[in-house]
């Protein structure tokens, strides 16, 4: 490695022949040093592989690549999507932190859309419907399903329902269990231009047959328009606003009818405590900064070709998914802002599932496996159930599971022996709440971000998914019966599925 992250090298060396058993037994004093709160959200980086040499090392380069300014420049709404020439002022969409002209205006159009929102919600909620369809993909469904499943009360005023899959099955198993006389929908799509959201949304509005009862958030009102839902019924997303970063605007009104506007605001408000932290907090205690820092000491330091993200609360279980669009989508590039290639590898593949089922599926490969896979585990310190046996032994796996992989179990039997200096950092939520909740997403929001200025690359634009669009859209008529495709292998794939029933 050269550049900017090379003397990360020569640490990774230097504590290649100890381990992390040593690393804290050496510096107990780490496991609350290597510590920091922000608001109510905690997190243990006692069990990353560094030591405060390496960590005054990366502290180094955050100052160098002046890490708070890029948060500043961020928030305040400079063109930071350089390739796009635009700004990413999602933080205005949850507060007024930056006290900046562009940042000002953006947070007045964020609560104007907001006031909407609460119209509609009033409207809806005089009316029949009890059955909400969100139909969008990606950025327009992953935000907002995540905050259903974690926090949508079970007697809200209305369930809501997603359907993002191209696959018609998706459909056709959705609108098979509702009644389209308690239904409404709500298509939400920044461009209103994405394939499976107009293909579902024409499904779902043939058969709810009451256009008075089709919504949508966009950043196109002219499509929007085109489809034929009235401007009263239009919510506004706006071009600042990456549709992976976008659960806080009016893409989130599914969201909020599901959560109520009330619980809705309270997210925001911890998302904008958050942006508050990360603004305000000096490097060594800011927790963006040391996640992000963190990142590229297991990427580039230790080498992780991926990272694992485990939640240990049901109403977790989405988080992996949606993590995985921001951060894959964010920082999946290999060419700097000014074009030429990166001079480090950029991010690690992110995965993940909920714990403890997670332990039953993948977790052999985590204590055992050849390959070391850094872990986010996050556990919630309240339940918000009954069972209090569940919840002990919950909260015992999390601290278990992290113990066993950074300190292993020696053994004569090489098949039972756990090497164990397997690292991870522990986030801990007071309770699931829906401010904890949005601290926590902008927390990963904030550490992506800043991920990409240590990398030198664009967080805020996604060019690698347009080609295979590209060419679905070039291919559909050969699907459909009409000419023929131009590569061999796909010609020959053509033939076959044509030939078959
Ligand atoms: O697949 C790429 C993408 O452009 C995402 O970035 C975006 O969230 C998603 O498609 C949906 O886009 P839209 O909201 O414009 O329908």
């Amino acid at each position: 490695m050269t550049g900017r992250l090379g003397s990360l090298d020569e640490h990774a060396r230097r504590l290649s022949g100890t381990t992390l058993a040593r690393l804290i037994a050496d510096d107990p004093a780490r496991s609350t040093d290597f510590a920091l709160r922000a608001g109510p959200l905690y997190a243990n980086f006692a069990r990353q592989r560094y030591d405060r040499t390496a960590l005054d090392a990366l502290f180094a380069i955050a100052e160098r690549a002046d890490l708070a300014g890029a948060l500043q420049r961020l928030c305040g709404g400079e063109a930071v999507n350089a390739t796009e020439g635009r700004a990413a002022l999602h933080p205005a969409l949850r507060g007024d932190a930056a006290m900046t002209a562009p940042a000002r205006s953006a947070h007045a159009q964020a609560r104007a859309a907001l006031a909407q929102m609460r119209g509609l919600y009033a409207h809806l909620a005089d009316s029949a419907v009890t059955e909400i369809i969100s139909i969008g993909i990606g950025g327009s469904d992953l935000g907002p399903r995540l905050l259903v499943d974690a926090l949508a009360p079970p007697d809200a005023r209305f369930r809501v329902h997603f359907l993002s899959n191209l696959d018609g099955h998706a459909a056709q198993r959705l609108l098979a269990r509702l009644d389209p006389q308690r239904s409404a929908a709500v298509i939400v799509s920044k461009s209103f231009g994405t394939r499976e959201t107009l293909l579902n949304g024409a499904i779902v509005r043939a058969w709810l047959k009451d256009d008075a009862r089709l919504y949508a958030v966009s950043a196109a009102p002219q499509r929007v328009a085109g489809f034929g839902i009235a401007p009263a019924r239009s919510l506004p997303m706006w071009d600042w606003v990456g549709g992976r970063y976008s659960l806080w605007s009016a893409v989130g009104f599914p969201a909020a009818l599901a959560l109520g506007m009330e619980a809705f605001e309270a997210l925001l408000a911890g998302a904008a405590a958050m942006d508050a932290h990360a603004l305000s907090a000096p490097l060594r205690e800011n927790l963006p900064v040391w996640h992000a820092l963190t990142a590229v000491w297991n990427r580039n330091a230790l080498g992780a070709a991926t990272q694992a993200v485990l939640p240990y609360d049901e109403r977790l279980r989405l988080l992996p998914a949606h993590l995985q669009q921001l951060v894959m989508e964010s920082l999946g590039k290999s060419v700097r802002l000014d074009g030429t290639p990166v001079e480090a590898d950029t991010v690690p593949v992110w995965w993940g599932r909920v714990g403890s089922d997670a332990q039953h599926s993948f977790f052999q490969t985590l204590h055992q496996g050849t390959q070391v896979v850094p872990v986010d585990f996050i556990g919630v310190i309240r339940a918000d159930h009954p069972h209090a046996a569940n919840h002990s032994a919950q909260l015992a796996n999390l601290l278990a599971q992290a113990e066993a992989l950074a300190n292993g179990k020696d053994s004569d039997d090489p098949h039972l022996r756990h090497p164990g200096n397997r690292q991870s950092t522990l986030l801990l939520l007071d309770a699931l709440t829906p401010e904890a909740l949005g601290a926590l997403v902008v927390l990963y929001e904030h550490s992506v971000y800043l991920q990409s200025v240590l990398w030198g690359i664009n967080a805020f634009d996604q060019f690698g998914v347009e080609l295979g669009k590209t060419l679905a859209d070039r291919l559909l008529p050969a699907i459909e019966g009409q000419g023929a495709a131009d590569d061999p292998v796909t010609r020959a794939l053509l033939a076959q599925l044509r030939g078959r029933p």
